[in-house]
């Protein structure tokens, strides 16, 4: 069995592991971290999202064995202790959730957008979100989220 190494949110984790588990599978039954949801497990759904050396990606299109050496950022990695993190608390202000379940893929996707693009355009945001489905909130109240998240850092970028 491929022996895996990899940092999860700061922490150095190193097992072996079937060659054929999935980074979703080994996030949430190897590592107990469960807010990484498996919404569809044929890679539509986008519930699975995490960030692979900063980079947003579908944790069940990954297997373990090929993350092995990577920094891996799960939905638990967000938050500074009490602290949600913006774009969770953004997701709370505009009620961007409902059943919550795409949230924290949403969530992901949408940190790596403003890393990668700090301010979107509306067209921008709901196309970077196309790989990732809510069934619930039509998207509107999510695209708010990410839009006030943009205004908050591009205020503080001014002040
Ligand atoms: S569980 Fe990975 S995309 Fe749906
Ligand atoms: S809030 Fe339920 S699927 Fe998005």
């Amino acid at each position: 069995m491929p022996h895996v190494t990899m940092t999860v949110n700061g922490n150095a984790v190193s097992e072996e592991v079937p060659g054929h588990t999935l980074l979703v599978d080994f996030i949430r039954q190897n590592l107990g971290l469960t807010g990484t949801h498996v919404g569809c497990d044929t890679s539509q759904c986008g519930a699975c999202v995490v960030h692979v050396n900063g980079n947003s990606v579908k944790a069940c299109t990954l297997l373990a064995a090929q993350a092995d050496g990577a920094e891996i950022t799960t939905i638990e990695g967000l938050a500074q202790g009490d602290n949600l993190h913006p774009m969770q608390a953004a997701f709370r202000e505009a009620h961007g959730l409902q059943c919550g379940f795409c949230t924290p893929g949403m969530v992901m996707s949408a940190v790596d957008l403003l890393q990668k693009n700090p301010n979107p355009t509306e067209d921008e945001i709901r196309g970077w979100l196309k790989g990732n489905i809510c069934r619930c909130t039509g998207y509107h109240n999510i695209v708010k989220a990410i839009q006030s998240v943009a205004q908050q850092s591009k205020t503080e970028a001014a002040a």
